[in-house]
């Protein structure tokens, strides 16, 4: 359901501390081409954020002591990035109290020891989208439930379906999920790719968005924008790389667009295409990574309710 907007929102002005996430382009692009997302559908160059970006990206959150979610996963495949460990790395040294996550097709995962790379170097906590096929996802899960990490061990939740009980800056987590197959109900993405609903919605939706507002966009040039949705960067509000991010979260732009999504006014660029909001219907899900998943999810339950700070030392749960 929905959340309310704040009407203090209205003003289309936003504290620091309102925002959730830093959503960020670590690439410029994806290897893959899937039918339902926009990438590949036009031209655009293969490069990796500059370390310069990404430099100046983590000095602006540091000057804020900035402690929620960073997100490497927006519209690209970050695991083209080459130096994606060194950047995971930096963010974890500079932003100790971040929860760092991203999504990935995993295709640059073959060798499973790279997860747990990934892990190493900061990440706390990716989603693999298994695109192909049901034995895509088996064979994932099996070297999932066989494999010891040499840098400690991975929370895998298809195995428990619980997080972890450390604070989520300590995370080592990764999701299973299986996308392949079809009969999703998923988004237009602004209308960059044609309708994957079974019901249609009629465009503009009445609908409010709060996505601006708990969100900052970077894309791989340091430029905000808008939101998720804006693959071609048809609504760039600020350039991190020359303005501080005081001013960035308060750029004109985002400050117009947020007053007119808070009055369900989505007749502007990009959001008069936009289904994001409307019903959502069968997603793709995580399926148990074996029979034993609601024994031991039982279990887990069971001991941190009775016996929570016990169990939790003996065995880091
Ligand atoms: C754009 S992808 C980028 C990350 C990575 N390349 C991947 O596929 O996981 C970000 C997320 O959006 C999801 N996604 C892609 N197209 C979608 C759509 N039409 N509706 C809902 N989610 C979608 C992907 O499964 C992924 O979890
Ligand atoms: S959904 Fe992910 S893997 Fe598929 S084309 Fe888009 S960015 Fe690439
Ligand atoms: S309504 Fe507008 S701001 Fe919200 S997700 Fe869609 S395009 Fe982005």
């Amino acid at each position: 359901m929905l959340r309310e907007f704040n009407p203090t929102v209205h003003t289309g002005l936003i504290q620091l501390n309102e925002v959730d996430q830093v959503e960020i382009q670590i690439a410029s692009w994806c290897n893959r081409s899937c039918s339902f997302c926009p990438s590949g559908t036009f031209e655009t160059p293969k490069l990796g954020m500059d370390m310069s970006t990404v430099e100046r990206i983590v000095s602006e959150l540091e000057t804020i002591g900035f402690s929620k979610t960073i997100g490497l996963h927006l519209m690209c495949e970050p695991l083209m990035h080459k130096k994606i460990m060194d950047i995971i790395a930096l963010f974890r040294q500079r932003l100790p109290g971040v929860f760092i996550r991203m999504e990935s097709n995993g295709d640059a995962l073959k060798k499973i020891e790279r997860l747990g790379e990934l892990f190493d170097h900061g990440l706390n906590e990716i989603l693999i989208n298994c695109y192909d096929s049901p034995a895509q996802w088996a064979a994932l899960n099996r070297q999932l439930l066989h494999t010891s990490f040499a840098g400690g061990p991975v929370w895998y939740w298809n195995q428990w379906r619980h997080p972890p009980a450390a604070p989520k800056s300590q995370w080592r987590m990764v999701r299973v999920r299986a996308f392949h197959g079809g009969g999703f109900t998923l988004k237009n993405w602004a209308g960059h790719v044609a309708s994957q609903r079974p019901d249609p919605v009629e465009l503009p939706l009445a609908l409010p968005c709060e996505r601006p507002t708990r969100r900052v966009h970077v894309n791989y040039l340091g430029q905000v924008l808008l939101c998720n949705m804006d693959w071609r960067f048809e609504v760039v509000a600020a350039d991190l790389r020359t303005q501080s991010l005081t001013e960035v979260i308060n750029a004109p732009l985002l400050v117009e667009y947020r007053q007119r999504l808070a009055q369900k006014d989505r007749n502007m660029t990009l959001c008069r295409g936009c289904d994001q909001g409307a019903p959502s219907g069968v997603q793709p899900g995580y399926p148990p990574a074996d029979i034993w998943v609601p024994w031991r999810s039982l279990w887990l339950r069971w001991c941190r309710s009775r016996y929570r700070h016990a169990i939790r030392n003996r065995f880091g749960l």
